[in-house]
């Protein structure tokens, strides 16, 4: 199954979601001391490109007063020694060749760790890191992982079959990722970019796989996720998610439209806004679900979602009997409420369907309205097809299979739209 997740955003919506600037703030040409591995011992057709990645940094990009740009020439590498690119100021990281992970060790191939003023993007577009995960299954290194970093962006990279996860941005604030094609299996833990911090604006961004595509996590706030998107956790004990909007997600296959998933735990998701998402032939929809059995009980009440606004939504399910379109299933003893469902338009490709609701108050489907929050068994009601639903408009460029788990995933281009009608915000570099 397929799933990708576009989003795009109105200058508005970006100010009003993103609590301060993202990006780098120094511009490329600036960055003109360059650091090109070939010179530090690494050659097109390396073994092992790592040992002369790191060395770059080391002696090159941190010795000089000068902005640098650690320069990874167009052509073919493999790597086995994992790199931790520590407190760079005002630097790059341009990736035009294609790396290919060749050792099993886990961790993360490419750690930027407290980087401040930085980019990581291919100027060709074509570079990136093929994970080569059908090898060691869940048993390998993730592929890059961006740690408390601030003013930062990372676009025009390829990512194809993490063994784990493909992207993780953890804590940090200011960044911006985008232009990104993440091609992982059809299988679970593929999840193309997992993000959790302060202030990041998430957009055009391609993801293939069974599992999420841009997942916001806790601590989490002023996130704008635009142009794929799909699930929100696992909401774990002291849960802080707010301010989050996510828009324009197109999905085709996969798992759901969009999930917030836990069992247990504590704390709290609000302020959220869910709008203009076209989906068709997912497994779940608009799937809230506080009792996910795919992980084990966490202590607490349940997480105490409330503000949560789902708009202009088209979809539809593969068999909206067996799973409902729309479920909404939240903690007894955490009810959530102020949840809202305007024009949300969610159907089944078999042409029945049942909505679910669970201890969930607010407008739409089967939510319960009133001020008195208490707990309700799960109610399950069928209904006839919305009026307003339409079938989703497709785009070219679909899959209509996904990629094995156990077999190679040739590397994709990236592609300039991400979103039906939609332009991407940015350019893609090579067109620039
Ligand atoms: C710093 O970078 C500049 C521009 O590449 C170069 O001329 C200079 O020699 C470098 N300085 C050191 C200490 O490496
Ligand atoms: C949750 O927050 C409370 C209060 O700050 C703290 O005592 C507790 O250790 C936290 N639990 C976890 C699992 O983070
Ligand atoms: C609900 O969330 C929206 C979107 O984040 C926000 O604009 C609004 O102020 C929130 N409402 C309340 C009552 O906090």
């Amino acid at each position: 199954m397929f799933s990708a997740i576009i989003l795009f955003s109105l200058l508005s919506f970006v100010a009003a979601q993103l609590s301060g600037p993202v990006g780098p703030i120094t511009p490329l040409s600036e960055k003109s001391n360059i650091c090109n591995v070939l010179d530090f011992g690494g050659e097109i057709g390396s073994s092992d490109i790592g040992p002369a990645i790191q060395s770059a940094y080391n002696n090159c990009v941190l010795t000089n007063s000068s902005a640098s740009t650690l320069y990874v020439p167009d052509g073919d590498y493999d790597m086995q020694t994992w790199v931790t690119l520590s407190g760079g100021t005002k630097w790059a990281f341009r990736l035009d060749g294609l790396i290919t992970r060749t050792s099993t060790t886990t961790g993360n191939m490419i750690v930027v760790e407290n980087a401040n003023d930085f980019e990581f993007y291919s100027a060709n577009s074509a570079g990136g890191i093929q994970g080569a995960g059908y090898q060691c299954r869940n048993d390998g290194p993730r592929l890059i992982r961006m740690v408390t970093s601030t003013r930062w962006s990372l676009h025009d990279l390829i990512l194809v079959d993490s063994p784990e996860f493909h992207l993780v941005v953890q804590d940090g604030s200011g960044g911006e990722v985008y232009n990104l094609a993440i091609r992982g299996a059809d299988i679970g833990g593929s999840d193309g970019v997992d993000v959790w911090g302060d202030n990041y604006w998430i957009h055009d961004v391609e993801v293939t796989n069974r599992d999420e595509c841009v997942t916001v996590k806790s601590p989490a706030s002023n996130i704008l996720v635009e142009r794929r998107g799909s699930a929100m956790g696992s909401l774990a004990i002291n849960t802080s998610i707010e301010n989050i909007l996510y828009q324009y997600v197109y999905t085709v296959g996969g798992n759901q439209a969009y999930m917030i998933k836990g069992n247990g735990g504590s704390g709290t998701v609000t302020n959220v806004i869910f709008q203009n998402f076209l989906s068709r032939d997912t497994a779940y929809g608009l799937d809230v679900n506080e009792y996910w059995a795919s992980m084990s009980t966490l202590a607490g009440d349940g997480v105490t979602l409330y503000n949560i606004t789902f708009k202009n939504w088209d979809g539809n399910v593969a068999d909206g009997v067996e799973r409902s379109p729309i479920q909404i299933l939240c903690a007894d003893t955490a009810p959530c409420y102020d949840i809202y469902l305007e024009d949300v338009y969610m159907w089944s490709l078999t042409d029945e369907a049942t909505w679910k609701c669970e201890s969930a108050y607010g407008s739409g489907a089967c939510l319960e309205s009133g001020t008195e929050y208490t707990s309700y068994a799960v109610q399950t009601t069928s209904y006839t097809q919305p009026t307003g639903y339409t079938t989703p408009t497709t785009m070219t460029g679909d899959l209509t299979t996904g990629f094995g788990s156990t077999a190679p995933i040739p590397t994709p281009t990236i592609p300039t739209m991400f979103y039906p009608g939609l332009p991407q915000i940015s350019p893609l570099m090579k067109n620039q």
